[in-house]
Protein backbone atom coordinates (compact mmCIF):
# COMPACT_ATOMS: atom_id res chain seq x y z
CA UNK A 1 0.00 0.00 0.00
CA UNK A 2 1.18 3.37 -0.71
CA UNK A 3 2.49 5.78 2.32
CA UNK A 4 0.38 7.69 4.30
CA UNK A 5 0.10 11.34 4.09
CA UNK A 6 2.07 12.88 7.01
CA UNK A 7 2.67 16.73 7.35
CA UNK A 8 6.19 18.32 8.56
CA UNK A 9 5.14 17.94 11.92
CA UNK A 10 4.67 14.15 12.07
CA UNK A 11 1.12 14.27 11.94
CA UNK A 12 -0.85 11.82 10.23
CA UNK A 13 -3.15 13.33 7.91
CA UNK A 14 -6.93 11.19 7.67
CA UNK A 15 -9.85 13.42 7.54
CA UNK A 16 -10.56 15.77 4.33
CA UNK A 17 -13.38 17.91 4.63
CA UNK A 18 -15.04 18.87 1.73
CA UNK A 19 -17.08 21.78 0.79
CA UNK A 20 -19.49 21.67 -1.49
CA UNK A 21 -20.57 25.24 -1.90
CA UNK A 22 -19.39 28.34 -0.38
CA UNK A 23 -23.06 29.74 -0.28
CA UNK A 24 -25.50 29.52 2.29
CA UNK A 25 -29.38 30.07 2.72
CA UNK A 26 -28.43 31.80 6.34
CA UNK A 27 -26.09 34.57 7.44
CA UNK A 28 -24.44 33.82 10.85
CA UNK A 29 -23.41 36.80 12.69
CA UNK A 30 -20.07 34.84 12.89
CA UNK A 31 -19.66 33.56 9.29
CA UNK A 32 -21.60 36.16 6.69
CA UNK A 33 -21.43 34.31 3.63
CA UNK A 34 -21.82 36.29 0.10
CA UNK A 35 -25.48 34.95 0.25
CA UNK A 36 -26.00 33.88 -3.47
CA UNK A 37 -28.39 31.00 -2.92
CA UNK A 38 -29.76 30.34 -6.62
CA UNK A 39 -28.76 27.29 -8.71
CA UNK A 40 -26.57 28.52 -11.08
CA UNK A 41 -23.15 26.78 -10.30
CA UNK A 42 -20.30 28.35 -11.95
CA UNK A 43 -17.41 26.38 -13.78
CA UNK A 44 -14.81 26.65 -11.66
CA UNK A 45 -16.77 24.58 -8.95
CA UNK A 46 -15.78 20.93 -9.09
CA UNK A 47 -17.79 18.18 -10.84
CA UNK A 48 -19.24 15.75 -9.05
CA UNK A 49 -16.69 13.50 -11.12
CA UNK A 50 -13.85 15.93 -10.13
CA UNK A 51 -14.67 15.35 -6.10
CA UNK A 52 -14.40 11.60 -6.45
CA UNK A 53 -10.74 11.92 -8.22
CA UNK A 54 -9.55 13.75 -5.32
CA UNK A 55 -11.51 12.01 -2.37
CA UNK A 56 -10.21 8.47 -4.27
CA UNK A 57 -6.25 10.05 -4.29
CA UNK A 58 -6.97 10.88 -0.68
CA UNK A 59 -8.25 7.73 0.54
CA UNK A 60 -5.39 5.47 -1.80
CA UNK A 61 -3.20 7.72 0.78
CA UNK A 62 -4.92 6.86 3.93
CA UNK A 63 -7.55 9.49 4.16
CA UNK A 64 -10.46 7.55 5.84
CA UNK A 65 -13.00 10.20 6.96
CA UNK A 66 -14.81 12.64 5.02
CA UNK A 67 -16.60 15.39 6.39
CA UNK A 68 -19.32 17.64 3.34
CA UNK A 69 -19.49 20.94 4.45
CA UNK A 70 -19.84 24.62 2.73
CA UNK A 71 -21.03 27.04 2.86
CA UNK A 72 -24.62 25.08 3.43
CA UNK A 73 -24.02 21.97 2.09
CA UNK A 74 -27.31 20.78 1.67
CA UNK A 75 -27.80 23.54 -1.23
CA UNK A 76 -25.01 21.43 -3.27
CA UNK A 77 -27.60 20.80 -6.20
CA UNK A 78 -27.80 16.59 -5.47
CA UNK A 79 -25.76 16.20 -3.24
CA UNK A 80 -27.15 13.32 -2.20
CA UNK A 81 -26.05 11.38 -5.04
CA UNK A 82 -22.63 12.71 -4.35
CA UNK A 83 -22.39 11.03 -1.13
CA UNK A 84 -23.49 8.03 -2.52
CA UNK A 85 -20.49 8.22 -4.99
CA UNK A 86 -17.96 9.16 -1.98
CA UNK A 87 -18.81 6.37 0.55
CA UNK A 88 -18.84 3.56 -2.57
CA UNK A 89 -14.77 4.65 -2.42
CA UNK A 90 -12.61 1.83 -1.57
CA UNK A 91 -10.85 2.83 2.21
CA UNK A 92 -13.61 5.68 2.84
CA UNK A 93 -15.42 4.21 6.45
CA UNK A 94 -16.74 7.55 7.70
CA UNK A 95 -18.66 9.66 5.38
CA UNK A 96 -20.15 12.98 7.38
CA UNK A 97 -21.84 16.10 6.86
CA UNK A 98 -22.11 19.84 8.91
CA UNK A 99 -25.01 21.37 8.20
CA UNK A 100 -27.71 24.74 9.69
CA UNK A 101 -29.94 21.58 9.15
CA UNK A 102 -32.64 23.99 7.49
CA UNK A 103 -32.89 22.07 4.99
CA UNK A 104 -32.43 18.79 6.53
CA UNK A 105 -36.17 17.37 7.38
CA UNK A 106 -37.27 16.55 3.78
CA UNK A 107 -33.33 14.81 3.10
CA UNK A 108 -32.31 13.23 6.06
CA UNK A 109 -33.51 9.56 5.29
CA UNK A 110 -32.35 9.68 1.63
CA UNK A 111 -28.90 10.96 3.18
CA UNK A 112 -28.30 8.10 5.56
CA UNK A 113 -28.88 5.87 2.81
CA UNK A 114 -26.31 7.16 0.68
CA UNK A 115 -24.07 6.96 3.54
CA UNK A 116 -24.07 9.68 5.46
CA UNK A 117 -23.67 7.92 8.86
CA UNK A 118 -23.64 11.42 11.36
CA UNK A 119 -24.60 15.04 11.36
CA UNK A 120 -23.44 17.95 12.95
CA UNK A 121 -25.74 20.58 13.34
CA UNK A 122 -25.15 24.64 14.23
CA UNK A 123 -27.37 25.49 16.60
CA UNK A 124 -26.90 28.80 18.77
CA UNK A 125 -30.57 29.34 20.17
CA UNK A 126 -33.63 28.08 21.26
CA UNK A 127 -35.57 30.66 21.16
CA UNK A 128 -36.77 31.58 17.66
CA UNK A 129 -36.70 35.56 17.86
CA UNK A 130 -33.07 35.01 18.83
CA UNK A 131 -32.89 32.48 15.99
CA UNK A 132 -33.85 35.20 13.60
CA UNK A 133 -31.34 37.71 14.88
CA UNK A 134 -28.36 35.67 14.61
CA UNK A 135 -28.94 34.00 11.85
CA UNK A 136 -29.94 36.94 9.60
CA UNK A 137 -33.86 35.58 9.27
CA UNK A 138 -33.52 31.51 9.62
CA UNK A 139 -36.47 29.88 11.16
CA UNK A 140 -35.85 27.72 14.06
CA UNK A 141 -38.82 24.88 13.65
CA UNK A 142 -37.01 23.89 10.52
CA UNK A 143 -33.95 23.35 12.52
CA UNK A 144 -35.44 21.53 15.18
CA UNK A 145 -37.54 19.40 12.32
CA UNK A 146 -34.38 18.19 10.65
CA UNK A 147 -32.65 17.35 14.05
CA UNK A 148 -35.81 15.24 14.73
CA UNK A 149 -35.26 13.97 11.08
CA UNK A 150 -31.75 12.95 10.97
CA UNK A 151 -32.93 11.09 14.65
CA UNK A 152 -35.55 9.25 12.85
CA UNK A 153 -32.95 8.45 10.04
CA UNK A 154 -30.70 6.41 12.40
CA UNK A 155 -28.08 9.03 12.46
CA UNK A 156 -25.46 8.91 15.44
CA UNK A 157 -23.82 10.58 16.60
CA UNK A 158 -25.68 13.62 16.52
CA UNK A 159 -23.61 16.96 17.26
CA UNK A 160 -24.92 20.33 18.04
CA UNK A 161 -22.48 22.69 16.90
CA UNK A 162 -23.13 26.36 19.24
CA UNK A 163 -20.91 29.07 19.00
CA UNK A 164 -20.68 30.75 22.20
CA UNK A 165 -21.42 34.49 22.08
CA UNK A 166 -20.94 36.25 25.13
CA UNK A 167 -24.12 38.29 25.80
CA UNK A 168 -25.82 36.86 22.91
CA UNK A 169 -26.53 33.10 24.12
CA UNK A 170 -24.47 32.32 27.08
CA UNK A 171 -27.34 32.30 29.29
CA UNK A 172 -29.01 29.63 27.21
CA UNK A 173 -26.36 26.77 27.85
CA UNK A 174 -28.87 25.21 30.52
CA UNK A 175 -31.73 24.68 28.47
CA UNK A 176 -28.90 23.98 25.40
CA UNK A 177 -27.77 21.27 27.87
CA UNK A 178 -31.15 19.96 28.81
CA UNK A 179 -32.53 19.84 25.26
CA UNK A 180 -29.54 17.60 24.17
CA UNK A 181 -29.83 15.27 27.29
CA UNK A 182 -33.53 14.72 26.48
CA UNK A 183 -32.40 13.50 22.97
CA UNK A 184 -28.87 12.18 23.49
CA UNK A 185 -27.52 14.48 21.37
CA UNK A 186 -23.87 15.71 21.84
CA UNK A 187 -23.55 19.61 22.48
CA UNK A 188 -20.63 21.16 21.39
CA UNK A 189 -19.61 24.63 22.25
CA UNK A 190 -17.38 26.73 20.47
CA UNK A 191 -15.28 29.74 20.74
CA UNK A 192 -15.86 32.29 18.18
CA UNK A 193 -12.44 32.19 15.50
CA UNK A 194 -11.45 35.53 14.05
CA UNK A 195 -11.95 33.93 10.08
CA UNK A 196 -12.72 36.86 7.83
CA UNK A 197 -15.10 39.60 8.32
CA UNK A 198 -17.70 38.71 10.23
CA UNK A 199 -15.46 36.03 12.36
CA UNK A 200 -13.78 39.44 13.35
CA UNK A 201 -16.61 41.17 14.05
CA UNK A 202 -17.76 38.27 16.39
CA UNK A 203 -14.92 38.11 18.34
CA UNK A 204 -16.40 41.37 20.38
CA UNK A 205 -18.17 38.74 21.44
CA UNK A 206 -15.88 36.07 22.25
CA UNK A 207 -16.30 34.20 25.78
CA UNK A 208 -13.49 31.27 26.72
CA UNK A 209 -14.87 28.36 27.44
CA UNK A 210 -13.15 27.37 30.64
CA UNK A 211 -15.44 29.83 32.60
CA UNK A 212 -18.48 27.86 30.87
CA UNK A 213 -16.82 24.73 31.56
CA UNK A 214 -16.27 25.15 35.45
CA UNK A 215 -20.06 26.64 35.43
CA UNK A 216 -21.66 22.89 34.14
CA UNK A 217 -18.92 21.22 35.66
CA UNK A 218 -20.50 22.67 39.31
CA UNK A 219 -23.88 21.61 38.16
CA UNK A 220 -23.42 18.14 36.13
CA UNK A 221 -21.70 15.08 36.79
CA UNK A 222 -19.19 15.01 33.66
CA UNK A 223 -16.84 12.33 32.84
CA UNK A 224 -13.85 13.12 30.95
CA UNK A 225 -14.79 10.83 27.74
CA UNK A 226 -12.67 10.33 24.71
CA UNK A 227 -13.93 10.88 21.28
CA UNK A 228 -13.14 8.04 18.40
CA UNK A 229 -11.50 9.40 15.58
CA UNK A 230 -9.64 12.64 16.97
CA UNK A 231 -10.74 15.83 16.05
CA UNK A 232 -10.86 19.35 17.67
CA UNK A 233 -13.22 18.80 20.76
CA UNK A 234 -12.71 17.63 24.00
CA UNK A 235 -15.41 15.38 25.49
CA UNK A 236 -17.35 14.55 28.31
CA UNK A 237 -19.70 12.46 29.16
CA UNK A 238 -22.48 13.21 31.47
CA UNK A 239 -22.50 10.40 34.08
CA UNK A 240 -25.59 8.18 34.10
CA UNK A 241 -26.90 8.98 30.62
CA UNK A 242 -25.29 8.60 27.25
CA UNK A 243 -25.44 12.20 26.44
CA UNK A 244 -22.10 14.26 26.15
CA UNK A 245 -21.08 17.77 25.89
CA UNK A 246 -17.91 18.93 24.21
CA UNK A 247 -15.85 21.88 23.79
CA UNK A 248 -13.99 23.58 21.23
CA UNK A 249 -11.42 26.07 22.41
CA UNK A 250 -9.19 27.04 19.44
CA UNK A 251 -8.46 30.18 21.22
CA UNK A 252 -8.62 29.40 24.80
CA UNK A 253 -6.72 26.05 24.32
CA UNK A 254 -6.20 25.36 21.38
CA UNK A 255 -5.57 21.20 19.78
CA UNK A 256 -3.46 21.96 16.82
CA UNK A 257 -0.33 19.27 17.96
CA UNK A 258 -2.84 16.82 17.08
CA UNK A 259 -4.81 18.14 13.77
CA UNK A 260 -5.56 15.25 11.32
CA UNK A 261 -7.42 17.30 8.92
CA UNK A 262 -7.30 19.48 5.58
CA UNK A 263 -9.69 21.11 3.49
CA UNK A 264 -10.99 21.59 0.06
CA UNK A 265 -12.62 24.20 -1.17
CA UNK A 266 -15.55 24.50 -3.66
CA UNK A 267 -12.98 24.97 -6.38
CA UNK A 268 -10.65 22.38 -5.56
CA UNK A 269 -8.19 24.34 -3.22
CA UNK A 270 -6.77 22.46 -1.09
CA UNK A 271 -6.30 24.98 2.05
CA UNK A 272 -4.09 23.25 4.83
CA UNK A 273 -5.29 24.59 7.96
CA UNK A 274 -8.51 26.72 9.28
CA UNK A 275 -6.43 29.55 10.57
CA UNK A 276 -3.57 30.29 8.05
CA UNK A 277 -3.66 31.09 3.90
CA UNK A 278 -1.49 28.32 2.83
CA UNK A 279 -2.96 26.29 -0.40
CA UNK A 280 -2.18 24.22 -2.97
CA UNK A 281 -3.97 24.61 -6.34
CA UNK A 282 -5.33 21.06 -7.03
CA UNK A 283 -8.21 21.93 -9.09
CA UNK A 284 -6.14 23.95 -11.61
CA UNK A 285 -3.99 20.13 -11.97
CA UNK A 286 -7.08 18.42 -12.38
CA UNK A 287 -8.40 20.28 -15.18
CA UNK A 288 -4.33 20.36 -16.90
CA UNK A 289 -5.03 16.61 -16.51
CA UNK A 290 -2.70 15.32 -14.01
CA UNK A 291 -2.28 11.70 -13.64
CA UNK A 292 -3.80 9.71 -10.70
CA UNK A 293 -0.02 9.13 -9.98
CA UNK A 294 0.44 12.67 -10.50
CA UNK A 295 -2.46 13.88 -7.93
CA UNK A 296 -0.86 11.42 -4.76
CA UNK A 297 2.75 13.22 -5.56
CA UNK A 298 1.06 16.39 -5.45
CA UNK A 299 -1.10 15.49 -2.42
CA UNK A 300 2.45 14.66 -0.86
CA UNK A 301 4.23 17.83 -2.01
CA UNK A 302 1.17 19.81 -0.26
CA UNK A 303 1.56 18.16 3.01
CA UNK A 304 4.76 20.10 3.27
CA UNK A 305 2.80 23.67 3.19
CA UNK A 306 0.40 22.13 6.36
CA UNK A 307 1.50 25.52 9.27
CA UNK A 308 2.40 24.12 12.78
CA UNK A 309 -0.98 26.41 14.04
CA UNK A 310 -3.15 28.58 13.54
CA UNK A 311 -2.20 32.44 14.60
CA UNK A 312 -5.87 33.58 15.89
CA UNK A 313 -4.14 34.99 19.11
CA UNK A 314 -1.26 36.68 18.10
CA UNK A 315 -2.56 37.92 14.41
CA UNK A 316 -6.20 37.63 14.72
CA UNK A 317 -6.45 39.65 11.18
CA UNK A 318 -4.88 37.38 9.15
CA UNK A 319 -7.33 35.15 7.74
CA UNK A 320 -8.88 36.63 5.15
CA UNK A 321 -11.01 34.44 3.58
CA UNK A 322 -14.69 33.93 4.68
CA UNK A 323 -15.41 30.67 7.10
CA UNK A 324 -18.59 29.77 4.70
CA UNK A 325 -15.60 28.79 2.15
CA UNK A 326 -14.21 25.96 4.34
CA UNK A 327 -17.65 25.26 6.24
CA UNK A 328 -15.19 25.31 9.69
P1 LIG B 1 -16.21 15.70 14.08
O1 LIG B 1 -15.24 15.81 15.21
O2 LIG B 1 -15.79 14.81 12.97
O3 LIG B 1 -17.61 15.38 14.54
O4 LIG B 1 -16.37 17.12 13.39
P2 LIG B 1 -15.74 18.54 13.62
O5 LIG B 1 -16.02 19.03 14.98
O6 LIG B 1 -14.34 18.50 13.22
O7 LIG B 1 -16.56 19.39 12.53
P3 LIG B 1 -17.65 20.54 12.54
O8 LIG B 1 -17.87 20.88 11.11
O9 LIG B 1 -18.84 20.15 13.31
O10 LIG B 1 -16.94 21.74 13.24
C1 LIG B 1 -17.17 22.14 14.57
C2 LIG B 1 -16.32 23.35 14.90
O11 LIG B 1 -14.97 22.95 14.97
C3 LIG B 1 -16.40 24.47 13.88
O12 LIG B 1 -16.43 25.71 14.55
C4 LIG B 1 -15.13 24.33 13.12
O13 LIG B 1 -14.71 25.55 12.59
C5 LIG B 1 -14.20 23.83 14.19
N1 LIG B 1 -13.07 23.11 13.64
C6 LIG B 1 -13.09 21.94 12.96
N2 LIG B 1 -11.84 21.59 12.59
C7 LIG B 1 -11.02 22.56 13.06
C8 LIG B 1 -9.63 22.79 12.99
O14 LIG B 1 -8.86 22.01 12.41
N3 LIG B 1 -9.14 23.92 13.57
C9 LIG B 1 -9.93 24.79 14.20
N4 LIG B 1 -9.37 25.86 14.74
N5 LIG B 1 -11.25 24.63 14.28
C10 LIG B 1 -11.79 23.53 13.72
N1 LIG C 1 -16.00 30.74 14.78
C1 LIG C 1 -16.31 29.52 15.28
N2 LIG C 1 -17.13 28.65 14.66
C2 LIG C 1 -17.68 29.04 13.51
N3 LIG C 1 -18.53 28.41 12.67
C3 LIG C 1 -18.78 29.23 11.63
N4 LIG C 1 -18.10 30.38 11.77
C4 LIG C 1 -17.41 30.30 12.94
C5 LIG C 1 -16.54 31.18 13.63
N5 LIG C 1 -16.22 32.39 13.16
C6 LIG C 1 -19.06 27.06 12.92
C7 LIG C 1 -20.55 26.96 12.74
C8 LIG C 1 -20.76 25.56 12.23
C9 LIG C 1 -19.38 25.02 12.04
C10 LIG C 1 -19.19 24.19 10.84
O1 LIG C 1 -18.54 26.14 12.00
O2 LIG C 1 -21.23 27.12 13.94
O3 LIG C 1 -21.46 24.76 13.15
FE1 LIG D 1 -24.31 29.43 6.83
FE2 LIG D 1 -22.85 27.87 8.45
FE3 LIG D 1 -22.00 30.32 7.86
FE4 LIG D 1 -24.19 30.00 9.40
S1 LIG D 1 -22.07 29.36 9.89
S2 LIG D 1 -23.98 31.47 7.69
S3 LIG D 1 -25.10 28.22 8.55
S4 LIG D 1 -22.20 28.66 6.41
Amino acid sequence: AAERLTDRFGRGIDYLRLSVTDRCDLRCAYCRPPGRTDYHEPADWLGFGELERIVAAFARLGVRRVRLTGGEPLLRRDLPRLAERLAALPGIGDLSLSTNAIRLAPMAARLREAGVGRVNISLDTLEPGRYREVTGGGDLARVLAGIEAARTAGMAPIRINTVVMRGVNDGEIPSLVAYCMERNLTLRLIETMPVGDGGRAAAGRFLALDTVRRRILGHLPLVPDIAPGGGPARYYRIDGTDARIGFITPLSQHFCATCNRVRLDVTGNLLLCLGQEHSYPLGRLLRAGVSDAGLEEALRAAMALKPERHEFREQPAKVLRRMSMTGG
